[in-house]
């Protein structure tokens, strides 16, 4: 269990999202991408792992984000890569949703990836 003072929670007003759109946030020194598809809403990290490219400036399609500079893509779900040149998964986190809001937890310290767990929506 984290403690209140190493974590970080964004809020996410829905109304600003329509299925298949993605928005990033920032939470301390990341980028948070939050995606809602039709499975739900998921949060990942924004970097590639591969040379660091924005995947908010990619592409969404159900729940694979594809990297605008080199074309890797990953799981939303998980972060899990499946298409390289990227090897490493991209973290993902927690979801709360109630309605129309929803917050993304996003531990400060201790995140090696994948480390979050698996992002997931609680209805
Ligand atoms: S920076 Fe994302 S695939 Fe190269």
């Amino acid at each position: 269990m984290s403690e209140p003072d190493r974590e970080l929670t964004i809020e996410v007003d829905l109304r600003d999202l329509r299925v298949g759109e993605m928005i990033a946030r920032s939470a301390g020194d990341r980028t948070i991408l939050i995606c809602l598809t039709r499975e739900g809403l998921f949060a990942v990290d924004d970097e590639c792992t591969h040379a660091e490219a924005h995947l908010c400036e990619g592409r969404l399609r159900g729940l694979r984000v594809t990297c605008p500079l080199h074309g890797a893509a990953f799981d939303v779900r998980s972060g899990a890569v499946l298409k390289g040149p990227a090897r490493q998964p991209i973290r993902s986190y927690p979801v709360r949703r109630d309605g129309a809001r929803a917050w993304v937890t996003v531990p400060l310290e201790g995140t090696g990836a994948g480390a979050a767990g698996r992002g997931a929506v609680i209805d």
